[in-house]
């Protein structure tokens, strides 16, 4: 099924008077918001599965109630706001309403670069949109290649392996255990208790099963035992700090919540508390823990870290996220090795570029921590792409508010970013 503007309930009317260069911004009025076209995927529009796909195919789609709340957070910002998936009927759609910018939260159906697939499509538009672009969101899907760019910049990450076939051989350097996933999904999927192994055999048959049903490459990574960690932020960092180095000291925290940086805030580092599973659960954040139990979810929030630690968790997240040219937001996970101590070197696992902004996102959760709400957060991920783009600002929600109270608290001069 695909929803079409008439269909789609949390649609509006298109704009009755369309400016001639395709955009809206000169009908608006002083003090109007933007015309904002919010896209979408949802997992009841995804496309028949196969016989073999696995169960949780679907588990990284959105629901019609996020996508409200979405709607709403933008609309109080004093948007209007046009909620349409982000399917084949995508160019039509846009062209007949001419807005002056999307808030993409598309993770795909299918392709290796689902995620870039609508941003692509934005740019033949030529409409500016949240979040990475295509490269960025092409590079940061595929966790191999994410990995290849990371150790290019001297990040640390788990040493690894992208598998093909069930018989490459395997890097003898390489020590068990290995964890393994795939190489293109989130939301923990295909992650569950068998991702840990400790032969050769049981590799084998768990990455023959994950290419047999992902269909796509299996990624092994060295497997750390050690603590959850994710750290998020939102904004984009000034022209001046772009390729400068980023002192670790500017990202202490003096009570261990958020931190403001150049432009960028990030909300402070949750923690996986698995206390609260039954004894036996499988000891990494699965697709089970993330879907099925999530209601039983606890995050340590902040996490309780030696603030030296914390600080180089937010080094890092900022490193990766300039490295793999995401913008407006993010999300990095991270472990924190077990055995070496509370000065571990924090692994990267990945970054999220299109990072899950549901109400029980843990993006949304972090910056909830902090006193954010919800939509609070929303606006903030618009307005970051509002300044990215030069267009003129007109939120005026809190996030807009703390928004420029970050960029009048970064260091040095802050300029908007060129790009
Ligand atoms: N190399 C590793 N060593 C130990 N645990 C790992 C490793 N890689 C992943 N994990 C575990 O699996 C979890 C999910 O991994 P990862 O973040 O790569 O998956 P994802 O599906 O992309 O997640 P998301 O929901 O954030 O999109 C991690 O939080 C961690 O518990
Ligand atoms: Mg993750």
């Amino acid at each position: 099924m695909t929803s079409t503007d008439s269909a789609d309930p949390l649609s509006q009317p298109p704009h009755p008077n369309p400016s001639p260069n395709g955009r809206g911004a000169s009908q608006r009025r002083r003090g109007e918001g933007l015309r904002i076209a919010l896209l979408y995927n949802l997992a009841q529009n995804a496309p028949a599965l196969g016989g073999d796909a696995p169960a949780d195919a679907l588990d990284e789609l959105d629901t019609q109630k996020n996508v409200e709340a979405y709607a709403a957070a933008l609309r109080a910002a004093g948007h209007t706001v046009f909620p349409m998936e982000g399917d084949v009927s995508l160019a039509a759609k846009l062209r007949r309403l001419h807005v002056d910018v999307a808030f993409n939260t598309c993770e795909g159906y299918v392709g290796d670069s689902r995620e870039a697939q609508v941003p692509a499509l934005l740019e033949m538009l030529g409409i500016p949109y949240t979040a990475a672009a295509v490269l960025g969101l092409s590079l940061t899907l595929d966790k191999a290649m994410t990995k290849r760019v990371l150790a290019y910049h001297g990040l640390p990450t788990p040493r690894f392996q992208e598998f093909f076939t069930a018989n490459d051989p395997l890097d003898p350097t390489l020590r068990f255990p290995l964890f393994i996933k795939p190489n293109r999904e989130g939301t923990g999927k295909g992650i569950t208790g068998k991702s840990i192994v400790n032969s050769q055999a049981e590799l084998r048959d768990y990455v023959g099963y994950l290419l047999k049903h992902y269909r796509q490459s299996v990624l092994v990574e060295e497997y750390i035992d050690g603590r959850d960690l994710t750290c998020g932020l939102v904004g984009n960092l000034a022209t001046v700090a772009l390729n400068a180095p980023i002192p670790v000291e500017a990202l202490r925290s003096k009570d261990g919540m958020g931190v403001d940086y150049a432009g960028v805030h990030f909300f402070p580092i949750s923690e996986v508390d698995y206390t609260v599973y039954e004894p036996g659960t499988e000891p990494v954040y699965s697709n089970r823990l993330k879907v099925e139990l999530a209601d039983r979810y606890r995050g340590l929030c902040p996490a309780p870290l030696a603030e030296d630690v914390a600080a180089e968790i937010r080094r890092l997240t900022l490193e990766t996220f300039r490295r793999t040219q995401s913008v407006d937001l993010c999300r990095v996970d991270f472990r924190l090795d077990r055995q070496s101590g509370p000065h571990a070197q924090p692994q990267i696992l990945e970054i999220n570029s299109l990072p899950g902004l549901t109400p029980i996102s843990a993006l949304t959760l972090c910056a909830e921590a902090e006193g954010w709400t919800h939509a609070d957060l929303i606006v903030a991920v618009m307005n970051a792409a509002i300044g990215r783009h030069h267009l003129s600002p007109k939120a005026n929600g809190k996030a807009a508010v703390r928004a420029t109270r970050a960029a009048q608290a970064a260091p040095g001069p802050v300029v908007e970013t060129s790009f």
